[in-house]
């Protein structure tokens, strides 16, 4: 059994991710602003801002979940707030699994990632900040931090939740397309796959894909 913190542990990843976990009998502190409407069974919310309840945390966990979106008042905020959330969990021994967006992907071995052509514009500013966070790992995390940075499938979305089907791929920085040629998970599915990493470390310090 882990001690899993999970930042955003009422929004749509964060919250699949607490009810998996919780499922699994790890111990899981939820964060979140706002109280959870449907709370899970066993679960410890911690309701303040990621600032003020990191500190609080971060030193007793295991594993650390960043599932915070950059959107309305965290827009333009969330690389600040990860940087210091990953250094509290370096400090801690903790392992660090940080969500990203899918256009963090390349097509093809040696293209442009997604998010370096042309983004349609409601996507536009979250793909950036996405990617932003995503180089913060990979250019300047501590050197003892054993962190995962992770991309869901493009059709990923609280607008397209889905099934748990219990399958699901990891793949590496190349989006993963299905036989149809599309990129999908849903939001149960991804969280079972979160959950499996933690259980069982693969990745280490690296960028991966999950889709179907
Ligand atoms: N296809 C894709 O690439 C794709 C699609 C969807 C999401 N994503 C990525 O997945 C991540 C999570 O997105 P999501 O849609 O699951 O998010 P979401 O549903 O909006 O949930 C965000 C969570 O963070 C909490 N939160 C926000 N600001 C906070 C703060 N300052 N302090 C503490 N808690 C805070 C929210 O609760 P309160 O508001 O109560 O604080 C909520 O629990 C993002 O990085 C997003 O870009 C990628």
């Amino acid at each position: 059994m882990s001690t899993i913190v999970v930042f955003g542990g009422t929004g749509y990843t964060g919250g699949n991710i607490v009810r998996e976990a919780a499922s699994r009998d790890h111990q899981v502190i939820a964060v979140s602003r706002s109280e959870p409407q449907e709370p899970v069974p066993g679960v410890r919310y911690e309701v303040g801002t990621v600032e003020d309840v990191a500190p609080r945390v971060v030193p007793g966990a295991d594993v650390v979940v960043a599932a915070l979106s950059p959107r309305g008042d965290m827009a333009g905020r969330l690389v600040d707030a990860y940087d210091e959330v990953a250094r509290l969990s370096a400090t801690a021994g903790a392992r660090y699994v940080q969500i990203g967006g899918f256009s963090s992907l390349r097509p093809a071995p040696d293209q442009p990632r997604f998010v370096e052509g042309e983004i349609p514009e409601p996507y536009r500013a979250e793909a950036l900040e996405g990617e932003a966070t995503r180089v913060l790992l990979a250019e300047r995390a501590p050197d003892e931090l054993d962190w995962v940075f992770v991309s869901p499938a493009g059709g990923y979305g609280s607008f397209a939740p889905g099934e748990r089907t219990g399958a699901y791929r990891v793949g590496g920085e190349i989006a993963l397309f299905d036989a149809d040629g599309e990129s999908n998970i849903s939001g149960a599915d991804f969280a079972l796959a979160i959950v499996d990493e933690i259980e069982q470390p693969t990745h280490h310090r690296e960028h991966i894909g999950i889709a179907y």
